[in-house]
């Protein structure tokens, strides 16, 4: 997804937000949260839980992940 060293959005989001700790997970979030915007421009707080929920994260508690998934749907 990085094109000439540069990040997508939401892999950006997710950086600026600690939205990842090992990493196991992050390309399977970041895959599903770029597919949720792409249905929902600008889903509420459930909407990411809910469209992220296949995707276990055993590190972040999540919370960090759906505030990255806000920061790109806002454009933060
Ligand atoms: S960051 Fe480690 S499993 Fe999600």
């Amino acid at each position: 997804m990085a094109v000439d060293g540069v990040m997508h959005p939401m892999q950006q989001a997710f950086m600026e937000n600690h939205g990842l700790q090992c990493g196991y997970c992050t390309p399977g979030m970041v895959m599903a949260a770029t597919s949720l915007l792409k249905e929902n421009p600008h889903p509420s707080e459930e909407e990411v839980r809910i469209g992220l929920e296949g995707n276990l994260c055993r590190c972040t508690g999540y919370h960090n992940i759906v505030k990255s998934v806000l920061a790109c749907a806002a454009g933060e």
